[in-house]
């Protein structure tokens, strides 16, 4: 039925051909999203993959089920036992009541791949394959957005930070921009966790603290990227720090009381000097005893 305008050919006229041509388009199209299921998902997260096998209670004793990825196994169900490989041990589940589905938690990266199920029965005395499913799998893993933190002052007016980020896949770059223009970082390292195979990058940079900055941090990687920015604002010079007061204080205190004193000696003498004046005669160091007759 669904071939019916590919019998008309014969009637060579062009709206007929074009139609023909979309319909196969069309099959194309079809045939390619009822291909190999896809699931995306996250790295640490589960995942359910459905084989969908159709059976009875008793015919669980004469199936053969078999989980694998690409050339690899995954896990087998052979009358009743259940056989995991060691690389699934621990977070494979096998739902039977669910037509065979399988659950694997947490993800790891090395878990993507297309996944086969694969269902036989016994016939007669031999295994026949009965049933067939695949389902690809890709495995993400996002980068968080990356940290900046302050790493100390190599020289007076130098600030250094750090940006890091950690735990993302594929291999990423990481770039400092100012007002769009590249800097350029020191010791950039790019370093891949050998049984995660996620990747953690990091980056310091220094700047002079003497002017204001806004520098971004950007971690790219496959066609997804993260960024954090970061500011820095001129510390104001006008009010003097404390310990700028501080010394204002122990050198102009010190210096006031002993103006005021001397001030006040040479006032005292003055007056003293006076009285004796008026008495006539200076008595040199005896002035004590005229002082107490006053
Ligand atoms: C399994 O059974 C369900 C209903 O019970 C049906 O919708 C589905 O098409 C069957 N699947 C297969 C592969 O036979
Ligand atoms: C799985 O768990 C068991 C018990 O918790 C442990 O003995 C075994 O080493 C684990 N296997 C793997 C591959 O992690
Ligand atoms: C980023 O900083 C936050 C808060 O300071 C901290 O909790 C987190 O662990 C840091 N992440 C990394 C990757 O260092
Ligand atoms: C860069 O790293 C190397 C090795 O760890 C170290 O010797 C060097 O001092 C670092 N340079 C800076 C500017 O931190
Ligand atoms: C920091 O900037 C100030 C003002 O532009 C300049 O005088 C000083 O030399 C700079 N310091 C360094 C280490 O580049
Ligand atoms: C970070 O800085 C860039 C450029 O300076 C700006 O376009 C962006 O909006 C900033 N993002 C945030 C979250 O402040
Ligand atoms: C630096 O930033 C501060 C706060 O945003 C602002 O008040 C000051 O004028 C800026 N200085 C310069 C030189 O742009």
């Amino acid at each position: 039925m669904g071939c019916q305008p590919r019998q008309d050919p014969p009637r060579p006229r062009s709206p007929h051909f074009r139609l023909a041509h979309l319909f196969v388009l069309l099959v194309g199209l079809l045939r390619m999203s009822s291909g190999v299921a896809q699931v995306s998902k996250s790295v640490k997260e589960k995942v359910s993959l459905p084989c969908g096998y159709n059976y009875s209670v008793e015919e669980l004793n004469i199936l053969r089920i078999y989980w694998q990825k690409d050339k690899e196994m995954v896990l087998s169900f052979i009358s009743g036992d259940k056989e995991v490989w060691p690389q699934y041990k621990n977070r494979t589940l096998l739902d039977v009541t669910d037509n065979f589905r399988l659950m694997i938690l947490p993800l790891f990266l090395s878990d993507r791949g297309t996944y086969t199920c694969v269902v036989q029965k016994k016939e007669r005395g031999s295994y026949v394959r009965k049933h067939l499913t695949s389902v690809e799998l890709s495995v993400r893993a996002d980068f968080p957005v990356p940290n900046i933190t302050q790493f100390g002052k190599p020289s007076a007016d130098i600030k250094r930070i750090m940006c890091l980020a950690s735990g993302g896949f594929p291999e990423p770059r990481l770039t400092w921009l100012e007002d769009g223009k590249e800097l350029s970082g020191i010791n950039t390292t790019i370093s891949q966790d050998p049984e995660s195979e996620l990747y953690t990058v990091s980056s310091k940079l220094d700047f002079n603290m003497t002017y204001n900055h806004s520098i971004v941090c950007q971690v790219s990687y496959g066609d997804s990227q993260v960024s954090k920015n970061f500011t820095w604002e001129k510390p104001p010079e006008a009010p003097p720090d404390r310990n700028h007061q501080v010394m204002i204080y122990i050198i102009t205190v010190p210096v006031a009381l002993f103006a005021f004193f001397m001030v006040y000696r040479y006032f005292r003498r003055r007056s003293k000097a006076r009285r004796k004046g008026n008495n006539g005669i200076y008595l040199g160091p005896a002035e004590a005893s005229t002082g107490q007759n006053v």
